[in-house]
């Protein structure tokens, strides 16, 4: 209902029917529930899934991957959500970790009400989605690749396998809070002169020509103590580029651990109680590389057709060099 729409007495009553329909069912509290596990698969001799580059092969660990899940249940219905550091998430590996869960805790858990989004890191090993366009660059299915997802995101503590201190996949009372906030400077659009072809009206709507807009959903327990976050910023997990070959959750992967040692302490990483995830939103055509496209070597703005025409040079973006590690 927007209020700004009706006026005078209309919009009064309006109000006060929204405000009786809706007290009923007004919550103070859910169940929640957060975990996290390991899905680093194999980090060698694996290409990497997301640039679709053959000669992209793993060679060691940068950041570790993990799958975060967070289960909100409001005593009605269980809804349940995870964020897995990986390229994307395909139908069997889904429908694998939904068999292993039913085989648990019979229906429980189904196709209805637990969701699996993948963070899009582009530097993890691919070969786990049984469809031939997405599996032709590891020229085909690799086993240890499906088998290190779905147990990772099974084995996550709130499903019961490794107790954490909230006990097996049962929930504690808590709340859930909303934030949302502007974050400049963080995401450049990748295709900008692509974007101008969209229709002058549709451009007039917004102030961007990507998204700046950051949701953040909190999980606070009952006694304040809190639980996690899944935080939604539109950005490209490539801040690794097509050359890395260290197995990495990228940007949003660091921003997770990052957040989590910074509530949960010197507890290892992947480990604490704390877990923040970050979630993959509306980041198609969004980089993480804020300096834009530059001539490899002297720095020069390229042209408009991305290229460095009459040098022996390419075109790439990148973004600053401000990373500092742990
Ligand atoms: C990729 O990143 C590395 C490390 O920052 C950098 O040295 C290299 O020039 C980049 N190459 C491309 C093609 O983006």
């Amino acid at each position: 209902m927007d209020l700004r729409l009706s006026t005078g007495p209309r919009a009064l009553l309006s109000l006060v029917i929204l405000i009786i329909v809706k007290l009923p069912t007004v919550r103070m509290a859910y169940n929640i529930g957060t975990g996290i596990a390991d899905t680093t698969g194999p980090i060698a001799e694996i290409v990497f899934m997301g640039y679709a580059k053959i000669d992209q092969k793993g060679a060691g660990l940068h950041l570790r991957t993990f799958a975060r899940s967070y289960i909100i249940d409001d005593s009605e219905e269980r809804f349940v959500f995870v964020s897995v550091e990986s390229a994307m998430i395909g139908h069997d590996v889904r429908a694998m970790v939904i068999r292993k869960l039913q085989e648990k805790y019979g229906d429980l858990y189904s196709e209805k009400n637990v969701m699996i989004s993948a963070t899009h890191t582009h530097s993890s090993p691919g070969g786990y989605n049984l469809y031939m366009l997405f599996d032709l660059t590891t020229f085909g299915f690799i086993k240890q690749s499906f088998n290190a997802l779905v147990n990772g995101i099974f084995v996550v503590r709130i499903f019961g396998i490794v107790l954490s201190n909230y006990g097996s996949h049962y929930t504690l009372p808590g709340k859930l809070f909303v934030g949302h906030g502007e974050v400049l400077d963080a995401n450049i659009n990748r295709s900008p002169m692509a974007y101008l072809n969209n229709p002058q009206f549709e451009r007039d709507k917004y102030n961007y020509d990507v998204d700046k807009s950051m949701t953040q959903l909190q999980f606070i327990a009952a006694n304040g103590h809190p639980m996690g976050v899944i935080n939604w910023f539109a950005v490209h997990p490539t801040s690794m580029n097509n050359t890395n070959r260290l197995v990495s959750s990228d940007n949003v992967g660091y921003a997770a651990v990052l957040f989590e040692k910074y509530i949960n302490k010197d507890t290892p990483i992947g480990k604490g109680d704390f877990v923040a995830a970050f979630a993959s939103s509306n980041l198609g055509d969004v980089s993480p590389n804020t300096r834009g496209p530059k001539c490899e070597f002297s720095g020069d703005e390229c042209s408009s057709s991305y290229t460095c025409p009459g040098k022996n040079e390419m075109c790439f973006a990148s973004g600053l060099k401000t990373v500092k590690y742990f």
